[in-house]
């Protein structure tokens, strides 16, 4: 019998994944780190939306797509040692939409890691980023991102993520960092 929870190549769970990344109404995509160059393996309808690109334009590529010719050196060299170190943290990246517009994301990662140690996934959930965000609204992000690492942990039990919790203070200080620089 096949198991549809199974796809070839793809792990246990990651239907389950798919679906519960799709009841969340934040931006989430998930990368496998076990890949080549991190592919995205699932692109929620609200990163499409954001985005603008089709679901079949993003899954098997690496997310700098969105960079397209903006620099983003600093940030990508903050995400690379996130990646290096297996952890956490939030970032800002210049992006551009398909249809060319360039907008402001908050980047939030967060790694998920298999019981025998190794990194299987990063999950990441991008936040636009305009002039009049508060506190409030980074803060019920982060919530909904705490929800749905939690329920990825739950239907893939063999996961789990180092330092669960996302850092209020550490996102409201990136805001706050972005907002004076851009004023
Ligand atoms: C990313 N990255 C990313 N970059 C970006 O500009 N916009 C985005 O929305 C995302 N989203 C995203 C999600 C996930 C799950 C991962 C793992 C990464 C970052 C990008 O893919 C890449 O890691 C960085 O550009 C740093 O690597 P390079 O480009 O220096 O090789």
């Amino acid at each position: 019998m096949i198991d549809k929870d199974e796809p070839e190549g793809k792990g246990p769970g990651l239907d389950k994944l798919k679906e519960l990344f799709e009841r969340s109404p934040i931006a989430l995509t998930l990368a496998d780190a076990t890949a080549p160059d991190m592919p995205l393996i699932i692109a929620n309808s609200a990163f499409l939306t954001l985005t603008g690109y089709g679901e079949d334009e993003v899954v098997g590529r690496n997310c700098r797509f969105l960079q397209d010719d903006l620099d983003n050196d600093a940030a990508r060299a903050e995400v690379r040692e996130v990646v290096r170190i297996a952890g956490q943290g939030q970032v800002v990246f210049r992006n551009r939409r398909k249809d060319g517009e360039a907008f402001d994301n908050l980047l939030f990662l967060q790694s998920l890691i298999e019981r025998d140690g190794k990194t299987r996934f990063f999950l990441g959930s991008q936040f636009l980023l305009e002039p009049n965000v508060t506190e409030r609204r980074i803060d019920s992000h982060l919530k909904q991102i705490d929800l749905a690492v939690a329920r990825a942990i739950q239907a893939q039990s063999s996961l789990r993520a180092e330092q669960r919790r996302m850092l209020a203070n550490a996102a409201h200080a990136v805001a706050h960092a972005w907002l004076a620089l851009r004023s």
